[in-house]
């Protein structure tokens, strides 16, 4: 126990603390040790308290209302060797059979009352400046998502002008021969009332070749259906695209939302990859489609750009209890080891200048985040890299 009150002694007698240490035995009332700044603030020398009866620092009402257990803030009065009254609060607690209470000044303390409260007002304004802080780098993210999807879009322009122009082009084209296949049919039909003979309209029909007319005509209009529709479709894409870029959340079917992608993306990946589908069944998942749709975007887009010559591209999806996982796969040329930590920190490209800026994957990053889903890696070099993300099939309400 002399061990234990000496460690007590030197930890507080050393340090410059405003405060006193008072160990009693409450059965005996008397002081086994106290400190130096308690002896000296009540007039006494170094260890002339040690060993006394309580009733020398204190009078009997105050020794019976000394805290018997552990208790902070209780108020006691302490007499000095010339009988003035000094006013502790006091904070205590068991040491075996013993208490130990620590005594800080009335007047000590109210001073470090003002400073804690100056300190929760300074943090309290720290916080504030944080806070306002953490709103405006939220609103230069979104500003940042917004201007990476204009430029995202603006790249793909060209590429969606490309290929919406060359089913157009051959609908056009369709549309002049057929033009001029009905200029044939009507000269045929306008024959008919004027030839006296049959053989003569056989003659005409072979001259204008009505057999090729006939089975060329559907060939024609199927081809321009088609290419009709392919447009529809891009032209769907894009809306999809240039959605509002707000935070409403939406149910949406994310196999729908790759098909458009994929569109929106073809004529980048159709000289670089064969591109596999393997969907599974998918629950309509509450998402915001456009943000979504820009992920899918800067995946596929990466995994076109990482193959060299011509690869292979698949896109997968499955459901997994309430989570749905949307993989895209490459047989690109991978990611080196020391990349891999690298990959989401904004600006990052290993592309040369003017190809890569670097901003695709900390903004899929910071979607998928505020879909509260992740994104994961498996990368081999020289073989090739696979996204997997996964998102939750419902949003919370707080979540975003
Ligand atoms: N599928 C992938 N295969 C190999 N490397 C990849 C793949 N996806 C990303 N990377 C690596 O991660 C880097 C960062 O990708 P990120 O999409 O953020 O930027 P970027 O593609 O270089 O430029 P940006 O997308 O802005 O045009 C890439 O430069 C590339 O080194
Ligand atoms: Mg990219």
């Amino acid at each position: 126990m002399l061990k234990m009150n000496r460690s007590v002694k030197m930890e507080i007698g050393n340090h410059e603390l405003p405060a006193g240490v008072l160990i009693f035995n409450p059965q005996q009332s008397s002081i086994i040790s106290a400190n130096d700044y308690l002896a000296e603030k009540l007039g006494y020398k170094s260890t002339a308290l040690n060993g006394q009866a309580l009733s020398c620092i204190m009078d009997d009402a105050e020794v019976i209302a000394l805290p018997k257990e552990a208790s902070h803030s209780t108020r006691i009065r302490l007499q000095d060797n010339k009988g003035r009254n000094h006013a502790f609060v006091v904070s205590a607690k068991p040491l075996q059979e013993n208490m130990c209470l620590v005594l800080l000044e009335e007047s000590v303390e109210s001073q470090l009352s003002i400073e804690l409260e100056q300190d929760r007002a300074r943090l309290l304004a720290e916080q504030t400046q944080k806070n306002e802080l953490i709103s405006k780098l939220e609103s230069v993210n979104a500003q940042f998502v917004q201007t990476e999807k204009m430029a995202a879009i603006g790249q793909l322009a060209a590429g969606v002008a490309h290929e919406i122009n060359n089913p157009i082009g051959y609908v056009y084209s369709n549309l002049q021969t057929l033009a001029g296949y009905l200029g044939d049919l009507r000269q045929i039909i306008e024959a008919i009332d004027q030839v006296s003979e049959i053989e003569e309209l056989k003659i005409l029909k072979n001259t204008l070749d009505y057999e090729f007319i006939r089975n060329d005509v559907s060939d024609l209009m199927s081809e321009s259906a088609q290419g009709i529709e392919r447009v529809k479709h891009i032209i769907t894409a894009l809306k999809d695209f240039s959605r509002s870029d707000d935070e409403k959340t939406e149910s949406s079917d994310l196999q729908q939302a790759l098909e458009s992608t994929l569109s929106v993306v073809w004529n980048e990946l159709k000289y670089k990859a064969e591109v596999e589908t393997d969907y599974g069944e998918l629950p309509l998942v509450e998402c915001n489609l456009g943000q979504i749709n820009q992920v899918f975007m800067n995946l596929l887009l990466n995994a076109a750009q990482s193959i060299d010559d011509f690869g292979i591209i698949k896109v997968s999806t499955r459901s997994l209890n309430n989570r749905v996982e949307i993989r895209v796969e490459d047989s690109g040329h991978g990611i080196e080891p020391e990349h891999r930590s690298r990959i989401f920190e904004p600006f990052f490209t290993t592309k040369p200048v003017g190809e890569g800026t670097g901003l695709g994957l900390p903004l899929a990053y910071n979607i998928i985040k505020k879909h509260g889903g992740s994104i994961e890696l498996e990368s081999t070099p020289g073989k090739g890299t696979a996204f997997t993300v996964s998102l939750p099939v419902t949003q919370l309400k707080s979540g975003r």
